[in-house]
């Protein structure tokens, strides 16, 4: 069978999305698209580095929301894209768009949520002193990290560490868990067929 084609979402440094790449073939997917909608995004140039299209969509651009998804749809089309994999993407997708791919948009998050949703919550959670956070995959809806979830791995917070210590510590387990989860949906997909 051939691997279902997946667009990863960036809007940042695209750690994860290079982890994904890197482990494409084993997850079984096959990433055929990046798109970041921030044109200064670290990503893109991992995209370039692996030979992967990418496509800029600034929402800036757009006065509302609803074009700017419309060019993101159309973009999904064209590629021919089954699966939406967000890895840092900083942005709310509206219900319509979820709507258009259910069960089939999938994000990471670094906090066990519902704990510590939002942009910072690594840096939430280091500063509430928790003893345990970590990283939750779901399912995305139309809230802000919400949707059901997939995996969650907790991760210790140690009394000496630092904040990078901790985004460390997270971050390893995020490249874990992503493509481990990504792959679980598959193979659930494939039982359901
Ligand atoms: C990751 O830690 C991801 O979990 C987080 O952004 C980071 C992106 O890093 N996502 C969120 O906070 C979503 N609410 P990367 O660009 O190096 O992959």
């Amino acid at each position: 069978m051939s691997r279902p084609r997946v667009a990863v979402f960036a809007s940042g440094g695209g750690t994860n999305f290079e982890n994904l790449v890197r482990k494409q073939a084993q997850t079984g997917i096959d990433i055929a698209l990046l798109i970041s909608d921030y044109n200064e995004a670290y990503a893109i140039q991992r995209a370039i580095n692996h030979d992967i299209d990418y496509i800029v969509v600034e929402r800036s651009k757009y006065d509302g929301r609803a074009d700017f998804e419309s060019d993101i749809l159309n973009v999904l089309k064209m590629y021919n894209i089954e699966y939406i994999l967000l890895a840092g993407f900083m942005r709310i997708l509206s219900a319509d768009f979820v709507g258009r791919y259910p069960g089939k948009i999938i994000n990471i998050h670094p906090s066990l949520l519902p704990d510590f949703k939002g942009a910072d919550a690594i840096g939430d959670a280091f500063r509430a002193g928790v003893g345990e956070t970590g990283v939750t995959v779901h399912f995305v809806d139309a809230g802000i990290d919400t949707g059901e979830i997939i995996a969650q791995v907790p991760v210790g917070v140690d009394p000496e560490d630092t904040l990078a210590d901790l985004e460390d510590k997270i971050h390893s387990v995020e490249y874990q868990l992503y493509p481990q989860a990504v792959k679980l949906v598959l193979a659930k997909g494939e039982e359901d067929e």
